[in-house]
C-alpha cells in the first residue's frame, strides 16, 4: 500500500469507527476544525495522562496548571505575537488560491530532495551489493547539481526568513519556477504578511480597546503565573510548570487532516532555569523527550531531531521531534530554549518585578526557560498512523480472513477490553454483563452481543482492543472464559478470576512510566 493510500485509509478508518468527524459535518463541514467521537476521546485522555504522569508526576520539579483561554491583549504584544506572529502568504492571480510562501519554497526543497532519493533507488537496484551510497552522492553529476542547487535555494530562504525580506520571497519563487499546485499558474502576488491570531471582543462593546484574542500557545498563562506558582508552591529554581488546552490559529493552509488545524490542543511545559544552564537543560529536556516517545513502542527509525532552521522570534535555540507521517517526516513536539525573553517582556509590559530570589546565589534575576511544547492532535495522528495495519490471515479451513487493526499500544488502547457473550441466549448475557461489571471500575470495559463473534473481534481489532472475552457454555459449568489477544489472535482459556490480573500486567501505563524513571 502506497503511503498516500494509508493516509486516505487512516482518514476514512477514524470516521468509520467513532475516531474524528469533521467539525459541524451537517453543514457542510467547517475547515480544519475536527471533532473526537466516541473512541478518540478516550485516545486522547490516554495520551494526555501518558504525558501528564511522566512530565509532572516522574518530576519532582513539576507542577501542574490550567490557566484562562482568555488573556489580557497585552500580553500578545509584550510576548511578540501581535507584531511578529505572521506567515508569508501569497496568492495565485488565476486560480485566487492562496498559499503559505514558506511552504511553497519547503514543498520545492522536498521534490528535489525526492529526485537524488530516486536516483539512488536506481543506481542501488542496478549496483546491487556492491553498491556505495556515499561515493554516489558525491560522484554522480546529477545528484551533485542538484544537491546545490537546494543548498543554494535553502540559504536564500533562510536568510529571506529571517531578514523578514518578503521580496527576496517572492523571488525564490520565480526564480525555482515554482507553479500553483492546482492550476500550474505562475502568475503570482507579492508575498504578504498574515497574523495568525484569531481576535474577539470583550463584553458589549465593539470598539478596539476590547478587542481580545484567542491564545495562540497556551505557554503564555504559564508566563503570567511564574510568580503565582513559584511563591504559593515555594518552588526552588530549577522548576517546571506543565499545562494542557486548547490553543487557536488561523492557519493560512490548514491540510492533511488534523495535523495541521485551526483550532488544536498543546501539551506545554516551561522548566525555569538559572541563566547560563541553558545549554545543559536544553540537553535534558531534548533526552527526555525523546524516550518518551521512543517508551511509545513504535519504530525508533520514524522518530528524529530536526534543528530549526529559523528560529521563532522568542528562541534562541529551537529542535523538533519529528516522526515519519504517510505524508513525510513532520515536526510533532517543539523543543525550545527561550531565554528570559517572555518573562522580560512581561515584566517590561506589566511594570512589575518578575524575578527568583535565588537563596544558593543570594540574588535575584529574571529566570531562563526551556520549553517542551507537544501538539496533541499530530501525537493521535501520528499514534493512529502508526498503528493502522490491514492484514491476510488464512484460518483453519484454509480461507483467507482479511482484518484491519489498529496495534494501538495496549496501555493507551481506547477501549482495553470488550466482553462478548457467544450467544445471545442460555444466559451467556447475564454472565458476560457480570464480568463487564466487574472489571469496569479498573478498565475502559465494552459489552457487545450484536453480530457474530468473528463480526465483534473485527470490529473490536478495528477500534484497537487488547482483549477480547468471550463468555461460552462451558463458562457457566467451570466459570473460564476464552481471552483472545488482539495482535496474535491467539485464544486461551482462563480463569474468570485471572482476567484482572492478565489485562492489568498488559495495558498498565505504570510499568512504562516505570522504565522511563530509569
Ligand atoms: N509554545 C511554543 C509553540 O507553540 P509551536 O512549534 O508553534 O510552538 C508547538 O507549536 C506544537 O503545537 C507543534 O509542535 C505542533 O505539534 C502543535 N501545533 C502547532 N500548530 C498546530 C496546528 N495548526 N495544528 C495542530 N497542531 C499544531
Amino acid at each position: 500500500m502506497s503511503q498516500n493510500d494509508l493516509f486516505k485509509k487512516v482518514i476514512a478508518h477514524s470516521k468509520e469507527y467513532g475516531f474524528i468527524f469533521q467539525s459541524s459535518e451537517i453543514y457542510d463541514g467547517l475547515s480544519a476544525v475536527y471533532d473526537y467521537g466516541q473512541f478518540g476521546v478516550e485516545l486522547k485522555k490516554n495520551l494526555i495522562k501518558y504525558w501528564w504522569d511522566a512530565v509532572v508526576y516522574l518530576n519532582e520539579n513539576v507542577v501542574g496548571l490550567d490557566s484562562a483561554i482568555f488573556m489580557h491583549p497585552k500580553v500578545w504584544e509584550a510576548s511578540g505575537h501581535v507584531s511578529a506572529f505572521n506567515d508569508p502568504l501569497i496568492d495565485n492571480k488565476d486560480s485566487q488560491k492562496r498559499y503559505r510562501a514558506d511552504v511553497l519554497i519547503e514543498e520545492y526543497i522536498e521534490k528535489q530532495e525526492a529526485k537524488i532519493n530516486k536516483e539512488i533507488e536506481k543506481a542501488s537496484k542496478k549496483f546491487g551489493d556492491s553498491f556505495d551510497e556515499e561515493k554516489f552522492r558525491t560522484t554522480n553529476q546529477r545528484v551533485i547539481n542538484t544537491q546545490e542547487k537546494i543548498e543554494n535555494i535553502r540559504q536564500r530562504y533562510v536568510d529571506a526568513l529571517n531578514r523578514d525580506d518578503l521580496a527576496e520571497i517572492k523571488k525564490i519563487i520565480i526564480d525555482c519556477d515554482i507553479s500553483d499546485p492546482v492550476s500550474g499558474s505562475k502568475n503570482w502576488t507579492d508575498v504578504r504578511k498574515f497574523n495568525l491570531m484569531f481576535d474577539t471582543r470583550l463584553g458589549s462593546l465593539s470598539e478596539e480597546a476590547n478587542k481580545i484574542y484567542l491564545r495562540p500557545e497556551t505557554a503564555q498563562g504559564i508566563f503570567l503565573n511564574f510568580l503565582n506558582v513559584q511563591k504559593s508552591g515555594r518552588m526552588k529554581i530549577p522548576f517546571g510548570i506543565a499545562q494542557t488546552g486548547k490553543a487557536f490559529r488561523n492557519e493560512i493552509v490548514a491540510r492533511q487532516f488534523i495535523f495541521r488545524m485551526r483550532e488544536f490542543e498543546q501539551l506545554e511545559m516551561e522548566f525555569f532555569i538559572r541563566p547560563g544552564e541553558e545549554k545543559e537543560w536544553f540537553e535534558h529536556w531534548k533526552n527526555s523527550r525523546m524516550d518518551w516517545f521512543k517508551a511509545l513502542g513504535l519504530e525508533d527509525s520514524k522518530l528524529r531531531f530536526h534543528d530549526h532552521d529559523k528560529l521563532a522570534h522568542y528562541a534562541e535555540a529551537a529542535t523538533d521531534i519529528e516522526f515519519e507521517f504517510p505524508f513525510g517526516f513532520k515536526e510533532v513536539e517543539g523543543i525550545h530554549s527561550r531565554t528570559d525573553f517572555d518573562l522580560g517582556q512581561h515584566q517590561k509590559f506589566c511594570g512589575k518585578k518578575l524575578q527568583y530570589f535565588d537563596p544558593d546565589l543570594n540574588k535575584s534575576y529574571v529566570p531562563y526557560v526551556i520549553e517542551t511544547s507537544l501538539g496533541l492532535d499530530r501525537l493521535f495522528l501520528m499514534i493512529l498512523s502508526a498503528s493502522y495495519c490491514e492484514e491476510k490471515n488464512e484460518k483453519e479451513d484454509g480461507k483467507i480472513e482479511e482484518r484491519v487493526v489498529l496495534r494501538i499500544p495496549d496501555f493507551l488502547a481506547p477501549v482495553k477490553l470488550a466482553v462478548l457473550p457467544l450467544v445471545k441466549k442460555d444466559g451467556l448475557p447475564d454472565i458476560a454483563r457480570k464480568i463487564r461489571d466487574e472489571l469496569k471500575f479498573t478498565f475502559n470495559c465494552h459489552y457487545e452481543e450484536k453480530d457474530s463473534i468473528g463480526r465483534r473481534y473485527r470490529r473490536q481489532d478495528a477500534i484497537g482492543t487488547p482483549f477480547c472475552i468471550t463468555v461460552d457454555h462451558q463458562t457457566s459449568q467451570d466459570e473460564t472464559v476464552t481471552i483472545r489477544y488482539r495482535d496474535n489472535m491467539v485464544q486461551e482459556r482462563v480463569p474468570v478470576n485471572k482476567l484482572r490480573e492478565i489485562a492489568e500486567e498488559k495495558v498498565s501505563m505504570k510499568k512504562i512510566l516505570e522504565k522511563l524513571n530509569k
